[in-house]
């Protein structure tokens, strides 16, 4: 059979990966698809350094239509990235009837429903294993692996930049401005780390999984999105001292009243597997009914990690494109019907819902009664307190830093907590609130 005819959009460091390790297992890879799958077209606005890294076999063109507009080509794999001109090829592509590959989690979770609406319309598959934790097969095992069981959470550290500050920040006691400088440095984050240290980029991810987990439209614009920026080297210690680690983690969950869907700085159990990701790589936990707890680890970003997910839904449309297209599996695991169906019942829920136990810091004076004011506060609220560690204060010093871990409440009534103690003339400086996650 005539082999299938990719054309990229964008060959930098994904791309040329995608490139290299479809040509180095060209022979394995048309085993398992069934046919061979060739990239015959790519468009890239450095058309001499596109050239270079494909050689002379393949057309290079600067004008990403021309690729869209070729017969020849089946499957068009975006990797420009942003959702400017990005949505618009890509609705294009799928207007010109051709399958679509991206890694493109921005796109996905902010302009999902209008592109899996255009794909359905049209017939064809939009893929995006490689948007979610680059290498690591995690849309595949939550749309088709898990899909006997109801899901009942997700919860990943799905960004490696935020992830790298961590351990830094960690192993080496050093702030968070420090260690930022470092990895930039390092070529670890970006010039314009922002999406990443601001928790964006976690977000857009946990959007999509969020989706695919418990059949609901891509939300982006409800997840409580927080980074890593205003986290203190003194957190991260006495988080140690407590026996947790402090992980950026993307958490979707669902609840009787609906689905949590957030990203914020936690703390986890230091003896959980996931506390011990460090570095830049990536995990990703989801706790369902009949299977259990499931951990998948793996590289999140970098060049064949996320060609080998581009690759491999190069050969799911491979393998798929001549079913029928209702017998395909579904872009976000469940039937579109379904998820219109599932909206009104399982809603986003506002941060102020979300049931999930707390790290608090207090600057307080050393004073007799503080202690009892602060802990009453909390108890008149009726929330339980889970352990608490006060700094002995240095020779000298009249002030102290009060730890207090609470078990589960709602975010609400820990918003009011947080206000009344902040009230206290003898608390000194602003509250510091880390979100604790037990994942068991
Ligand atoms: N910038 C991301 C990270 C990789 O640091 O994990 C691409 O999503």
């Amino acid at each position: 059979m005539k082999p299938i005819q990719v054309g990229l959009l964008g060959i930098g460091t994904v791309g040329s990966g995608t490139f290299n390790v479809l040509r180095r297992n060209q022979e394995e890879i048309r085993r398992r698809a069934g046919r061979g799958i060739e990239i015959t077209m790519v468009a890239d606005l450095d058309t001499a350094r596109a050239q270079a890294v494909v050689g002379e076999g393949v057309q290079v063109v600067g004008d990403a239509r021309a690729v869209i507009a070729n017969p020849g080509i089946d499957i068009v794999v975006e990797l420009i990235g942003g959702y400017g001109i990005a949505r618009q090829l890509v609705l294009e592509a799928i207007e010109a009837g051709k399958h679509v590959v991206t890694a493109n989690k921005a796109l996905l979770a902010v302009h999902g429903t209008e592109i899996f609406a255009a794909a359905h319309r049209k017939g064809v598959m939009v893929a995006f294993e490689a948007a979610v934790a680059g290498g690591i097969p995690i849309i595949k095992a939550l749309r088709e692996g898990l899909t006997a069981n109801s899901i009942q959470w997700v919860a990943g550290i799905i960004n490696g930049t935020t992830n790298f500050i961590l351990s830094e920040m960690r192993d080496k006691g050093l702030d968070f401005d420090v260690v930022l400088k470092e990895a930039q440095r390092l070529g670890y984050a970006e010039a314009d780390p922002t999406f990443d240290i601001e928790g964006v980029d976690a977000a857009h991810k946990v959007t999509l999984m969020s989706a695919i987990a418990f059949g609901i439209p891509v939300q982006f614009d409800k997840a409580h999105v927080e980074g890593i920026t205003k986290l203190a080297a003194q957190d991260i210690r006495y988080a140690e001292q407590l026996g947790y680690r402090i992980k950026l983690l993307g958490i979707t969950k669902r609840t009787a009243k609906g689905v949590e869907l957030r990203v914020h700085p936690s703390l986890v159990p230091a003896k959980r597997l996931i506390a011990n990701v460090e570095g830049a790589m990536n995990a990703v936990m989801v706790s369902a009914d009949a299977v259990g707890t499931t951990l998948y680890y793996g590289k999140g970003a970098g060049s064949e990690p996320t060609a080998s997910a581009v690759i491999a839904d190069l050969v799911d449309i491979t393998r798929l494109h001549t079913a029928d297209a209702a017998q395909r599996v579904p872009h976000l695991a469940f039937h579109p019907e379904a998820i219109l169906a599932n909206e009104g019942d399982l809603p986003v829920l506002p941060m102020g819902e979300v049931v999930t136990s707390y790290y608090l810091r207090l600057r307080v004076a050393d004073e007799a009664g503080v202690l009892a004011k602060v802990t009453g506060i909390v108890a008149a609220l009726g929330i339980s307190i889970d352990a608490v560690l006060q700094r002995e204060a240095s020779e000298g010093e009249n002030q102290t830093d009060l730890i207090i871990l609470t078990h589960d409440c709602v975010e609400s009534r820990m918003n009011d907590a947080i206000a009344q103690m902040q009230a206290l003339p003898t608390v000194l400086a602003p509250i510091t609130r880390i979100r604790k996650e037990e994942l068991n």
